[in-house]
């Protein structure tokens, strides 16, 4: 990375081998030191806001402010006000002049993130900032100029709110100088054991803990799961193990209870027949095992049948796998 060393931190490394985010790094570290507008798209907890701080931090604004602004998040009738800043006496209750946020990210970057959630007569403001350079408080008379930088992120498809009337096509323009697209984590799997490593290596010095690492069925469950939640579940996921976790490796016990059950491997069910690369085939039976315990409510002696293997047979594999009768 093109970046001095000094201004990324551990905790702001961005991490990814897929070529899915090989190819964003390499998009972020061209735009970065650039002045360009940057919209970022992606599915919820993909990294939007971390890659916006990235590119910050690749700017010769990186000293400056980052100002994160959640245009969802803020009630309609403060946006204005929020953004721009007010007078004194702009309302009844404007006993001071009030910096909006823009001016307090001047000669830094502001993230403007959920833009979608924007109202139609902010994004006509917006659109005035992004030509103009320049805010103009509410109840003031002269505008001021402002030095800033706009990185704007959605999970929405913008071309579809264009078309159903609710987003500006003029401010989407705009804001589409630089696309950058985060895929979904279920599109990059590869990325997961290395993410998942970096998550634990950050929880157990959070908490002080003593987790040296995953043990072969945990991985089973975290590359089978399909991460809705993304980036952001994952981490959540790793943060939940490390609490709860006993042993010296994380085991599927420790995982949250939906990544279990969800996670399980597709066998026998035609939807997938790929196999994922390093799940050995005692893995594979250990799982299919435990699923068809789940299935039977626990019945040894129905699941054996369902699985053809006699009672013992199924029984010595159990011990072999440390699969307890009651199967969680
Ligand atoms: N490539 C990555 N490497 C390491 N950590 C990451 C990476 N991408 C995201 N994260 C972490 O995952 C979490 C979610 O990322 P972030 O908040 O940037 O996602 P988002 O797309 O803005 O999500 P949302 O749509 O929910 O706001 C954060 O804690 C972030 O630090
Ligand atoms: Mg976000």
């Amino acid at each position: 990375m093109s970046v001095p060393e000094h201004r990324i931190s551990g905790s702001e490394q961005i991490v990814g081998v897929s070529d899915a985010m090989k190819r964003v790094l390499h998009l972020v570290e061209k735009i970065g030191p650039t002045e360009s507008t940057v919209l970022i798209t992606g599915e919820s907890g993909t990294g939007k806001e971390k890659v916006a701080r990235f590119i910050h931090l690749q700017s010769k604004r990186a000293r400056e402010p980052f100002v994160a602004v959640n245009a969802g998040a803020i009630p309609e009738t403060l946006i204005e006000s929020e953004l721009f800043g007010h007078a004194r006496g702009a309302f009844t209750d404007a006993r001071e002049r009030k910096k909006g946020l823009f001016e307090i990210a001047d000669q830094g970057t502001i993230f403007l993130d959920e833009i979608a959630e924007m109202p139609q007569t902010m994004q006509v403001r917006l659109l005035r900032v992004l030509q103009d350079h320049q805010v103009r408080a509410v109840g003031a008379e002269m505008p001021i100029q402002v030095d800033v930088r706009v990185v704007a992120a959605t999970n929405k498809d913008l071309r579809e709110m264009i078309a159903i009337g609710r987003f500006r096509e003029d401010l989407f323009y705009r804001l589409n100088v630089f696309r950058i697209q985060l895929p979904p984590l279920r599109d990059r799997k590869e990325d997961i054991p290395f993410l998942a490593r970096f998550f634990l290596k950050n929880f157990t010095d959070r908490y002080d803990r003593t987790v040296g690492g995953f043990s072969d069925q945990t991985w089973g469950y975290l590359t089978n799961y399909d991460w809705p939640g993304n980036i952001r579940e994952l981490e959540n996921a790793i943060e939940h193990a490390v609490i709860v976790a006993e042993g010296p490796l994380l085991t599927p016990r420790d995982l949250p209870m939906e990544i279990v059950e969800r996670g399980l491997p597709r066998l026998g069910e035609g939807q997938d027949d790929s196999i994922p690369d390093g799940l050995r085939l005692e893995e594979v039976e250990a799982r299919y095992i435990r699923r068809a315990i789940r299935q039977k409510g626990g019945n040894l002696t129905e699941t054996a049948k369902s699985l053809g293997i006699s009672r013992t047979t199924l029984w010595r594999k159990m011990r072999r796998y440390g699969i307890p009768s009651v199967s969680g």
